[in-house]
């Protein structure tokens, strides 16, 4: 995969710079021709000099540097990356990139790139929780840059928690996906996400815990790899991702129409959303009175269930459905594969620690209708979409 690709490997200024050069000394094993852009709190931590060797390639830490200038030029190397990996990233480089600041190398060379630029933020765990940096990597997210969870554990400041770089191995896999990996080019890809609301009355409904957070990350994963994606939500508090088509419903109904209008555009379906099963027989005009009782029954009725609907109609997309389970996993998820007719489904506990409803990680199984199962460890949601997406990729027909 790192074959002959050029990557621009940004190293900013804190401890975890030593892992940097493990990082380096994994892609240049795989083939890679590494160029390293060094801030200048960087070299207080490792010198130049241990990128230099390793990397076979001069070492970049000055905006203006005549000599290399004049043979390079600082926009070039942003211009010939085919990747670009910022590790370890700072909250003051992520936050000048997020705010448009260039004002060193590093800074401008991120800014001046057309190629995907990973971040992997190592940083004082009470930083990594602070709102400001938050919105910085939020808004870095939504324009299309690429993030790395840190891991958890003890600190350089002394602090316990998460804001640890991740492994040197870890990042080289997680970049792995990105580096010219535009294999969904060409295809559409819908994805749902999001609870749906069913409502009582004008002012309640019935919904369930759904963040949209999974769904958007598959959404993100099919746009970075090359594929058109058009995103069916549910009322959510994300905001949408760029350069995806964003079609908002509420109810189930109006979420089984907006798909069943769309699939015949897509070479893949991805149903993320938690669409509700029932709602209330009827909705009150006005607020509904409780009067003098002290308790009532709500009838419910069936929605339509738009995944069994595809699988019926069985059109050219590849259908791909999530099964939230609190028990039985597996039997379960199996069950919903053969009977809504689904070439995949992702199976998540959604009681386990780390999965599930509203969290940043989930922990999924992906069954296929010949019942091989892929198991995969608590992953930010972001590598869970890249991995299902390895698997949609595997199965749709070359060539196409
Ligand atoms: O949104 P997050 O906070 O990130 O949480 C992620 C998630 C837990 C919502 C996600 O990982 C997940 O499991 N999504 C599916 C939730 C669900 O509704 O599961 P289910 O087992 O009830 O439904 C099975 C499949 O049928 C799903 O693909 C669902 O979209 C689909 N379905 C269900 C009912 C219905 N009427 N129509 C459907 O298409």
């Amino acid at each position: 995969m790192y074959r002959e690709k050029r990557i621009l490997l940004g190293v900013s200024g804190g401890i975890a710079a030593y892992k940097a050069v493990e990082l380096l000394r994994l892609l240049v094993k795989a083939g890679a021709d590494v160029h390293v852009v060094m801030t200048r709190n960087a070299c207080e931590f490792v010198a130049p000099l241990t990128f230099q060797t390793l990397s076979g390639n001069p070492v970049h830490c000055e905006l203006f540097n005549l000599i290399q200038e004049r043979e390079i030029g600082h926009i070039s190397l942003a211009d010939r990356a085919d990747l670009c990996i910022v590790a370890p990233a700072t909250a003051n480089v992520i936050g000048k990139v997020a705010n448009g600041i260039a004002d060193d190398l590093l800074t401008t060379t991120l800014m001046a790139t057309k190629a995907p630029v990973l971040f992997v933020p190592a940083m004082n765990v009470n930083m990594w929780d602070n709102p400001l940096y938050r919105q910085n990597q939020e808004r870095l997210v939504h324009h299309g840059y690429h993030f790395m969870t840190p891991a958890v554990g003890e600190l350089a400041c002394g602090w316990e928690g998460q804001g640890k770089l991740p492994e040197p191995a870890a990042i080289f896999d997680f970049a792995q996906d990105l580096v010219g990996s535009r294999d969904l080019a060409g295809r559409t890809v819908l994805v749902t996400a999001g609870p749906t609301r069913e409502e009582l009355d004008p002012v309640r409904y019935l919904s369930n815990h759904s963040s949209g957070k999974m769904g958007y990350a598959i959404a993100r994963a099919a746009r970075n790899r090359g594929a058109r994606v058009i995103l069916v939500s549910g009322p959510v508090a994300l905001a949408p991702p760029e350069k995806v088509e964003l079609v908002r419903v509420d109810t189930a109904r109006e979420m089984h129409a907006a798909v069943l209008a769309r699939c015949d555009e897509a070479d893949v379906v991805v149903k993320a959303a938690a669409v509700a099963d029932f709602r209330p027989a009827e909705r009150a005009a006005g607020k509904m009175k409780k009067g003098d009782r002290q308790q009532t029954t709500l009838e419910l009725v069936r929605n339509p269930d738009i995944l069994a609907d595809l699988g019926r109609r069985r059109g050219k997309a590849l259908l791909v459905g999530f099964a939230a389970e609190t028990d039985d996993l597996l039997e379960n998820a199996r069950k919903k594969l053969c009977d809504k007719g689904l070439d995949l489904i992702v199976a998540n506990d959604v009681t386990e620690p780390g999965a599930g409803f509203g969290q940043e990680t989930n922990i999924v199984r992906i069954l296929d209708c010949n019942g091989t199962v892929e198991t995969f460890p608590c992953l930010p949601k972001d590598e869970v979409a890249y991995r299902l997406l390895d698997l949609v990729r595997q199965r749709l027909s070359p060539g196409e």
